[in-house]
């Protein structure tokens, strides 16, 4: 076999055999075949597209490349829930919990965050002691013991897909269809998961800005999953706007607490009952959606949501007094409002731009190497939709830095007031099955 003929082959647009496909990410990984072959492949990818069976064949060729992660010690259904990423996405911290007190197992594999996006491991540190810094039978223990654990990556999980990857943010190559939601699965599939559940968000402070192409890759990335035997649905969902109220990590966990209180941000609220209520019904543990939701509406309303997050948080060395008392977290120096400057209905809160503005506070990464800083961020005190008198608080601003005029302008810029009324945006676009 010569990686020529696949290439032509491709670049024609027929489709690729199973062992075409092995031949490429067995030779991309090992070094056999050199970049300059790969990235003509992933190009003719880009114009040709993959049909499902390529697409599921390439994302277990990537699962093959390196470790995986065996979960079959840990009793029952263990459900994945996996966001393509957005703007205060503070979801995983209240599913983890919300969810394992119906008993549905959360053995999740977290990452930090970078850009103006924020990872759910750098928001757990912001309590003091807590750590992921644990080895995979401690890991397994605990979801057996407690029904929840978080541990950050190990192994050498999909080496073919951070290759292809490096490669493809090289070669104009990253926005195809076929090759993120192989890239997606393949790692959610490597790192265990029996059934999936995937939010995938659109909008302004999204990957995928559109609803027609969120919605593309939803369908990839579901026919994937049940293709190569995981169940796997999507829920398309806003990122027009951050979600919730807070952008900034303990920010966000007080957010989360508020959240498994049940008097958390609405839009929260109900996407974490939406995406919540799926995981439920994947695992098994209720025969409605309608069902799961009460169960977990109830949970949250009776405290047992909360106590589960305190014994989670307790387990991996975190302070857990932080659920009745969030000043034992870190909180910044400085508090300042941001006033609007006219009257009306608040019309945009542009999501990307207000994670950067988070991101120039310190709250994100600029670069892997950024030490971040876990007190500071923003809080949204009005939201699309929201009538605002002028002098009044769009939002406050948690620094740890005197002179903020850049991070305000940059506010002032992508926050938008319309003197006619504004509705706030659809929260949940779409489902995919
Ligand atoms: N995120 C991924 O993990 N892979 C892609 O290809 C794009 C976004
Ligand atoms: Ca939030």
């Amino acid at each position: 076999m010569r990686m020529y003929d696949i290439i032509t082959k491709k670049r024609d647009g027929k489709a690729l055999t199973p062992e075409e496909i092995t031949f490429f990410i067995e030779g991309y990984t090992n070094g056999d075949i050199p970049d300059y072959q790969a990235s003509a492949l992933c190009m003719a990818i880009f114009f040709q597209d993959m049909n499902d069976e390529e697409r599921a064949n390439l994302t277990m060729e990537m699962v093959k490349s390196g470790d995986t992660i065996d979960l079959s010690a840990i009793e029952g259904i263990k459900v994945d829930k996996h966001s393509t990423g957005g703007v205060g996405d503070t979801t995983t911290l209240i599913l983890g919990p919300l969810v394992a007190s119906l008993d549905v197992p959360v053995a999740k594999m977290s990452g930090r965050g970078l850009g103006h996006t924020g990872g759910t491991i750098d928001k757990l540190e912001a309590v003091p002691g807590f750590h992921v810094e644990i080895d995979k039978s401690e890991f397994i223990e605990l979801v057996n013991k407690n029904k929840v654990s978080v541990i950050g990556q190990t192994g050498n999980l999909t080496p073919a897909d951070k290759k292809l990857y490096g490669l493809r943010d090289v070669t104009a190559t990253v926005n195809s269809i076929p090759l993120i939601a192989s890239s997606i699965m393949s790692k959610k599939i490597a790192a265990g998961a029996d059934a999936i559940v995937l939010d995938v968000k659109t909008g302004a402070g999204a990957f995928m800005k559109t609803f027609e192409d969120s919605k593309a890759l939803a369908e990839a990335m579901v026919a994937i999953g049940n293709r190569v035997g995981r169940n796997t649905m999507a829920v398309i969902s806003d990122m027009s706007q951050p979600l919730g109220r807070a952008i900034g990590n303990a920010l966000e966990v007080q957010e989360a607490i508020d959240t498994l209180k049940g008097h958390g941000p609405e839009d929260l609220t109900e996407l974490c009952l939406t995406l919540g209520s799926q995981m439920v019904v994947l695992a098994g543990k209720a025969d409605s959606l309608d069902e799961a939701r009460e169960k977990l509406q109830e949970n949250m309303n009776n405290g047992k949501a909360l106590e589960k997050f305190a014994t989670f948080l307790q387990s991996q060395g975190g302070d857990s007094r932080v659920v009745e008392d969030p000043s034992v977290m870190e909180e910044a120096t400085y508090k300042v409002e941001l006033e609007a400057k006219e009257s009306g209905y608040v019309e945009e809160i542009v999501a990307d731009e207000l994670g950067t503005a988070a991101m120039m506070l310190g709250a994100g990464r600029a670069t892997k190497e950024s030490v971040i800083d876990l007190a500071v961020g923003l809080y949204l005190n009005k939201k699309v939709g929201d009538y605002v008198e002028a002098g009044e608080s769009l939002l406050t601003i948690h620094a740890n830095q005197e002179d903020i005029e850049d991070v305000k302008q940059k506010l002032y810029e992508n926050i938008t007031i319309s003197s006619n009324k504004v509705d706030a945006p659809t929260l949940v676009h779409d489902m995919v099955t």
